[in-house]
């Protein structure tokens, strides 16, 4: 009788016990977070190429205002100085003479398919993107996904490198691009904040 109520009584203690140990879950409707998938405040990405800083600095004004993820796209051939040295003939001019060319990038971009804004910036060279962020835009699936593009030049304008990625990707839905050129670039903060704003992306992901 005595084992009987001492079973009794552990059986009850455990019940006790299990009845706590649930109310201690994670309640049904939420789930716990998992560090592998950009939650749902993390669906703006920024990318850029930029061989000499300047697109980079407005990327990273761009990232800090939207709180987006950033990624640099590098070349898996880096880029000398004497590559870059414009309209002497070298690995640069080649390329964008090239219509074919499309430079390997180094790396790639983890969970692409989570985010569904995505900022793409580039300088210009001879007037167009470098053809490395054509080798971009064709390494990812960019369907569902909203596109802006910014870049930087010394001089030229940013609309015809913008209108020949639209005629090269009309399957790509770009919506606008924001160009500095090298004067401009003291004021960029400024501009970048009032065309996120317009946008309605300020502070969206942050
Ligand atoms: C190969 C090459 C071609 C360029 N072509 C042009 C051009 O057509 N028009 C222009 O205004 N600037 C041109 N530039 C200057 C860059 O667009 C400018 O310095 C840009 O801000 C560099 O950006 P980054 O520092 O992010 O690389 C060229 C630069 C290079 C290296």
């Amino acid at each position: 009788m005595k084992r009987n109520l001492f079973a009794l009584f552990t059986a009850m203690l455990c019940l006790i016990c299990l009845a706590f140990a649930g109310c201690a879950d994670v309640p049904s409707d939420e789930t716990p977070d998992d560090p592998s998938e950009p939650d749902a405040g993390h669906d703006v990405l920024v990318v850029y190429f930029s061989a000499t800083g300047n697109t980079e600095g407005v990327a990273e004004i761009i990232a800090d205002d939207t709180g987006a993820d950033i990624w640099e796209i590098e070349a898996a051939d880096p880029y000398t100085e004497e590559d870059l040295a414009y309209y002497t003939g070298g690995r640069a001019d080649r390329e964008q003479d090239d219509e074919t060319c499309r430079p390997e990038i180094a790396g790639t971009v983890a969970d692409f398919a989570e985010y569904d804004t995505v900022f793409i910036g580039h300088p210009i060279w001879h007037g167009i993107a470098p053809r490395i962020i054509q080798t971009f835009l064709e390494s990812y699936d960019f369907a569902d996904k909203t596109v802006y593009t910014f870049s930087t030049s010394a001089s030229s304008s940013g609309n015809g490198a913008f209108n020949a990625l639209k005629r090269e990707y009309p399957e790509i839905n770009f919506i606008e691009n924001l160009h500095f050129t090298s004067s401009q670039l003291s004021s960029a903060e400024g501009r970048v904040e009032a065309w996120l704003s317009e946008l309605g992306l300020t502070g969206r992901s942050a």
